[in-house]
């Protein structure tokens, strides 16, 4: 049972009393932390998202609310009016702590039955409970605060965007599908049986539009949605910061962003970034790093060893360079100390990523231990010392392979070695690089054509147009990602906004100029009209906020987040509809066959 406010007015917030506010009368309303009896008084912590205050109750104080307050129970919601005082036995670990308020009404406004989960810092309750009862997980403090930077985090975005001429407009949600990549979410139409919209993969071909016509710098902080494998940094329904200009080229796109970052981590972190930020190509990040979102928090490079192994009578290492592929080498400092059987940990690690084995060798102080001893010669051993640069200490970690799964399977196995082995020594450092001079297109080998690596409008480098016929997969795209400790934060490009070079495109990705007008026909239309040259990007603003608030757990920064498999715990989503639903739309489940 609850009482009604009956005009009762909040005068401050919990987290908000002062020795200033000491004799004035305030009324608080909020939530029992707890509750407890002490010296014939009682005394309540009260919350809000501000934080904690103490009242205290008494029968000097007013009987009527300390016989009342003896009943209350940690979750009840309450209001409660009296004086502020000093306190007897300050609390130094509370900013509310050198003060009480002494109780004279006490409002129970509704009780609250034991809730499933503690409310209090740091807690770490079964995901499934916190996900089913979200609205108290919510109320705990380390996840008001998420929500409190994620607030502060937007609004300096809209800020910064504001400040420099965009305009907020919004797209539709229900639209048709967007080429990103991934697999639509689908909505049935009741008007067309039989037909379906997608949910926006991103507003990509939207704010193109926007573009021709005419509003020159567009931005929204805009749901995407994507039904994909998902990860602990994806979600699928996601927040972009998405963004568009017209008459620029990708150092204007650049600029604009980076100044965009270093806004928001200052208003938010208090972190300065160092602008520019620097810039790395995408054929370096792979080689050096085995990945397009390198961290560069640390070092461990990398190494082609392919030259100084290439005579070695090796099977392995023969047969990767002679199928083109190649031998490339870690050098873990240190690593000259490990057992036997932690290399071989390693060796199993490398093959989840398609190696076919993990080569060592271990500089000890009195000469070197080789998994690959027996065909290893002094002088080759002495070449591949110096290469990777090893000292007494280290190991040397050897992958040879086609290029691809050597790069990927050391790129990895690099960052499994930095956590293994505490490798990142500044846990607070951000570190932002570019990437720029992403491939425009992939092979995809199951479908046997090339694809877009980032979109179909995305333009080519000027200097690399002519081989869209002769060597598509050596075409650069005008295209860049912001990443941030391994993670990519961001990406976009210049689009193509000459009609005849997108033709080339399409072909070139192996469309016809019906299948083209299908699928963009709206699109390629709109071109016809004077488009004017442009690009842009989109940030996933979820992954901002987990480093802004320091998870790494993608459903911390979203307030009603989806499971590991897509499914919400908290309405039971999806579900199963009625029949009518399912007949205005035209629709039959199929039966399942067992
Ligand atoms: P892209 O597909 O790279 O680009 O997406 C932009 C950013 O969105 C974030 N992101 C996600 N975050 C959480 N969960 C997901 N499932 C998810 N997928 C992507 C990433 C990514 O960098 N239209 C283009 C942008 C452009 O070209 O302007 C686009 O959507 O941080
Ligand atoms: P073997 O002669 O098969 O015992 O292999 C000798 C060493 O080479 C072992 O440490 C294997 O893990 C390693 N090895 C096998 N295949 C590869 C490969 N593709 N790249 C690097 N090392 C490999």
């Amino acid at each position: 049972m609850g009482e009604a406010l009956n005009g009762l007015k909040r005068s401050m917030m919990c987290g908000e009393v002062r020795e200033t506010n000491v004799s004035q009368k305030i009324t608080l309303m909020g939530w029992v932390q707890r509750n407890r009896k002490l010296g014939g008084l009682q005394f309540i912590d009260l919350r809000d998202r501000t934080g904690i205050m103490q009242i205290v109750f008494g029968e000097e104080i007013n009987a009527e609310a300390f016989e009342k307050a003896k009943g209350v129970r940690p979750e009840y919601c309450i209001a409660v009016t009296g004086e502020v005082v000093l306190r007897e036995a300050p609390n130094e670990n509370l900013p509310t702590g050198l003060v009480e308020l002494k109780c004279e009404s006490l409002k129970v406004l509704s009780e609250s039955e034991t809730p499933p989960i503690y409310i209090k810092e740091g807690l770490d309750a079964d995901e499934r409970i916190r996900l089913k009862y979200r609205y108290l997980d919510l109320r705990r403090p380390d996840m008001q605060r998420i929500f409190m930077i994620r607030n502060k985090a937007t609004k300096a975005v809209r800020d910064y965007l504001d400040n420099n001429g965009f305009l907020d407009i919004e797209t539709p949600m229900l639209t048709k599908s967007t080429p990103e990549g991934a697999r639509d979410y689908l909505v049935p139409s009741r008007n067309y049986p039989g037909m379906f919209y997608a949910l926006p993969q991103s507003p990509q071909i939207f704010k193109q539009l926007l573009m021709v016509s005419g509003f020159d710098k567009y931005y929204q902080i805009v749901k995407c949605f994507r039904d994909e494998d998902l990860r602990a940094n994806r979600q699928p329904e996601f927040t972009q910061v998405d963004l568009e200009m017209s008459f620029v080229d990708q150092d204007d796109v650049m600029a604009l962003n980076e100044g965009l970052i270093a806004h928001v981590f200052k208003e938010v972190a208090g972190v300065d970034v160092k602008l520019p930020i620097k810039r790395m190509k995408y054929k370096e990040a792979m080689e050096k790093y085995g990945s397009d979102k390198p961290d560069l928090r640390f070092g461990m490079e990398i190494m082609n060893i392919t030259e100084d192994v290439k005579d070695l009578d090796f099977v392995v290492f023969k047969s990767a360079i002679e199928n083109g592929g190649s031998v490339r080498a870690l050098c873990l400092k240190g690593g000259a100390n490990l057992g036997r059987k932690q290399i071989d940990k390693l060796a199993e690690f490398v093959k989840t990523y398609k190696a076919k084995g993990l080569a060592w060798l271990q500089i000890k102080e009195d000469g070197v231990k080789s998994s690959i001893a027996k065909f290893l010669t002094e002088e080759v051993t002495n070449s591949i010392v110096k290469t990777t640069k090893a000292e007494a200490g280290d190991a040397i970690l050897i992958v040879a392979d086609k290029d691809s799964v050597v790069l990927q399977s050391l790129g990895a196995l690099r960052l499994h070695l930095a956590k293994e082995f505490d490798l990142i020594k500044d846990k607070n450092e951000f570190n932002f690089t570019w990437i720029t001079e992403f491939p425009l297109l992939e092979y995809d080998e199951e479908e046997g054509r090339y694809s877009a690596a980032h979109h179909p409008f995305t333009s080519p480098m000027d200097e690399d147009i002519d081989l869209l016929e002769t060597n598509p997969g050596a075409v650069r795209a005008k295209a860049y990602d912001l990443v941030l400790n391994g993670e990519e934060l961001g990406g976009g490009s210049i689009r193509i906004h000459d009609s005849a070079l997108q033709k080339r495109m399409f072909k070139a990705l192996g469309f016809t100029e019906e299948s083209a007008q299908e699928r963009f026909g709206f699109l390629i239309d709109a071109f016809k009209f004077g488009p004017p040259p442009h690009g842009g990007l989109a940030f996933g603003l979820d992954r901002m906020i987990m480093f802004l608030a320091g998870t790494e757990n993608i459903k911390d920064v979203i307030a009603f987040p989806k499971n590991q498999n897509a499914f919400d715990y908290l309405s039971e989503a999806p579900n199963i509809v009625d029949k009518k639903q399912l007949d205005e739309l035209g629709i039959e489940i199929a039966k399942k066959e067992n």
